[in-house]
């Protein structure tokens, strides 16, 4: 756990939603259209063509998944947390495969999210002298570490405690 992170194990689940809506969806959205707008001008320098061609796609995805979080997800955590029974609440949400295709895509974004830190190496600070690229690199790597917290906030802390309603 982060140390300025707050005990998300025992905060009721409409908190950490809201937490996570106000803080890593906010900031990663904001993110991705700063490098998209800084990659408008180098993506066909070398170093960075690699990284270019998958980045539209990756911020696509990962905008998807947001918006689907927001939409479907989190209102339904929100209603088992505010619910008098949770576990009738879940076992509806249960009928719909949404909710698990929906959580299962989780096991990819570790994989994307290391494969974009993976391609911006070829324009970080030991491998090319451009100062519009270290920007670039920087910027890459604060989504990188935001988007490693976020998805462990969500996957070990959020989704365990939603299935504990499944039984
Ligand atoms: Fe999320
Ligand atoms: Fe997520």
């Amino acid at each position: 756990m982060n140390a300025f992170e707050p005990d998300f194990s025992h905060l009721e689940l409409n908190r950490v939603t809201s937490y996570l809506v106000a803080t890593h969806h906010s900031f990663a959205r904001d993110v991705m259209d700063d490098i998209s707008t800084m990659l408008q001008n180098v993506r066909e320098e070398q170093p960075v063509k690699e990284f270019a061609a998958i980045w539209d796609s990756f911020k696509a995805k990962m905008n998807a998944h947001m918006d689907e979080e927001e939409n479907i997800l989190f209102p339904l955590i929100d209603e088992i947390a505010t619910s008098d029974d949770p576990h009738a609440v879940m076992k509806n949400a249960e009928s719909d495969s949404v909710l698990s295709e929906m959580i299962s895509q989780h096991d990819h974004h570790e994989d994307d999210v290391h494969k974009i830190l993976e391609l911006a190496r070829n324009f970080g600070p030991d491998k090319t002298d451009s100062a519009r690229l270290h920007k670039l690199y920087r910027k890459v790597v604060q989504l990188y570490q935001d988007l490693h917290e976020h998805l462990e906030l969500e996957t070990r802390v959020l989704v365990p405690r939603l299935l504990e309603f499944k039984s």
